[in-house]
């Protein structure tokens, strides 16, 4: 499915991975003890960033609408759970070992000849791995015990349908939405946050009857892909892609993937499946509770059908950060930038007194705890302002104001702005209107 990158490289991948963990974005999970396969943690600008994803996508899918309501399920269900949705039956890859010198592990799918890529040995057949990650409850570790950590947030949703149904007035169509961790024991994680063994899922359950799953199938790709764009990701870097049949997972119809052009190639950064009525029907089935819906006025009594759009949080990160990336020369100096859209950037406007001088930094202090108020700022009277609007420009701040010494005459400040290097003189009193116009809130 991967396609020739244009423009960037693996090394666009590395300059990245540095950038994230120098800046504090994002490090790997325990470094001190070496870090540990596939885990991450996210620093203190890692968080603003994964928050405004999260913040966004909520926005739209659930309170700008009347139709969706939200859901936090427990990680840990009732394992009759997996077993109903099909997760442990068929959640599984094909794993491959290395019957030669290195005896290391690959997915089979992932690979392109029949030896081991690292020593070149002989590949045993393949045998299909559980994705999912299992532990026990409570102090006994016997298989009555044991139980899973959810691979995706969706099921919560199949098996409360009709707890929402009941308590919130929705009638079909109507979504139910989830934002939470899920986990999968990947056996090729790797590229940094693409896919990782424990992560962040946007689900939302949309519920429709039958004859009309297809058309919101449509509806929802338009949706998700406007919203992405409206991110800032660059409408080239994005496209729809159906799934071959082969594809299809063990509960779809259909699906379409909304893919992103990394840095390797185009790959998935969002799923969204026409899943029929499998999962309300399987674990109907399963529980042996009715999960029907009956249309007002003595209507028809059926199972409703569902459209899923599920897309990661980190993986969203990952493909701003990659889309947002920059160098360009600057008066024969290499600029990184991260042109990150306002909306997600960590900080929106950083205020900066051109020196350490408190007849500066006082009033430098004043104007940030006033444009605070509105915008997500920083505040930084460190070194040089050469590199502090350099480090600004690494972490994606559309704006800087900097307090100068004619700042004490003529009450007013710089604003740079980040992707132009434009700089305008604004007054003290104008500052967060001319802010709020070039942050086109
Ligand atoms: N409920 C359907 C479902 O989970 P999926 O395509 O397996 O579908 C949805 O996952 C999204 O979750 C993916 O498009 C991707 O953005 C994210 N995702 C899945 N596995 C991931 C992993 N190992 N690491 C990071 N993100 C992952």
């Amino acid at each position: 499915m991967s396609e020739a990158p244009t423009g960037m490289g693996e090394a666009r991948v590395d300059q990245l991975v540095s950038l994230a963990k120098r800046r504090g974005f994002i490090f790997p999970s325990s470094e001190i003890y070496g870090g540990i396969n596939a885990l991450w943690d996210y620093g203190p600008l890692g968080v603003p960033l994964r928050n405004r994803v999260r913040q966004s996508w909520w926005r739209r899918v659930v309170e700008a609408r009347d139709d969706v309501e939200g859901l936090e399920c427990s990680i840990i269900m009732n394992p009759k759970v997996w077993v109903a949705s099909g997760h442990v039956d068929t959640f599984s890859d094909p794993l491959v070992d290395c019957l030669g010198e290195c005896h290391q592990r690959w997915r089979a799918d992932h690979l392109k000849g029949d030896r081991c890529p690292t020593c070149q040995g002989p590949l045993s057949p393949p045998r299909q791995f559980n994705l999912m990650f299992k532990t026990f409850l409570g102090p006994v570790e016997d298989q009555s015990a044991a139980v899973y950590l959810r691979p995706e947030t969706a099921q919560g949703m199949f098996v409360n349908f009709k707890n929402v149904l009941n308590t919130s007035r929705q009638r079909i169509p109507f979504g139910i939405a989830q934002i939470g961790r899920s986990f999968r024991n990947e056996i090729s994680p790797g590229n940094f946050i693409f896919r990782s063994r424990e992560f962040e899922q946007m689900e939302m359950e949309w519920f429709c009857e039958p004859e009309d799953d297809l058309r919101w199938f449509e509806y929802w790709c338009q949706d998700q892909m406007a919203w992405l764009q409206g991110l800032g990701l660059r409408p080239e870097n994005l496209r729809l892609r159906p799934h071959t049949p082969q594809e299809l997972s063990h509960y779809a119809k259909g699906a379409s993937d909304i893919e992103y052009r990394f840095p390797w190639g185009w790959g998935e950064l969002e799923g969204i499946a026409r899943r029929g009525d499998y999962d309300l029907r399987h674990h109907q089935e399963a529980s042996g509770r009715d999960l029907t819906y009956l249309e007002p006025q003595g209507g028809r009594r059926y199972l409703p059908w569902v459209v899923e759009p599920a897309i990661g949080v980190d993986r969203t990160v990952l493909t701003l950060l990659l889309d947002a990336y920059d160098e360009e020369e600057v008066r024969g100096e290499r600029r990184a930038v991260l042109r990150l859209h306002p909306s997600v950037a960590p900080y929106q406007v950083a205020v900066l007194p051109l020196s350490r001088k408190p007849e500066l930094v006082e009033p430098a202090r004043r104007l940030e705890a006033a444009l605070r108020r509105e915008f997500a700022t920083d505040f930084d009277d460190t070194q040089s302002i050469g590199r502090r609007y350099r480090r600004q420009d690494e972490i994606g701040t559309p704006l800087a104001v900097t307090v100068d010494f004619d700042s004490l005459q003529d009450h007013a400040a710089t604003i740079r702005e980040r992707d132009s290097m434009a700089q305008v003189r604004v007054g003290f009193d104008q500052l967060a209107a001319a802010c709020r116009e070039r942050l086109g809130g």
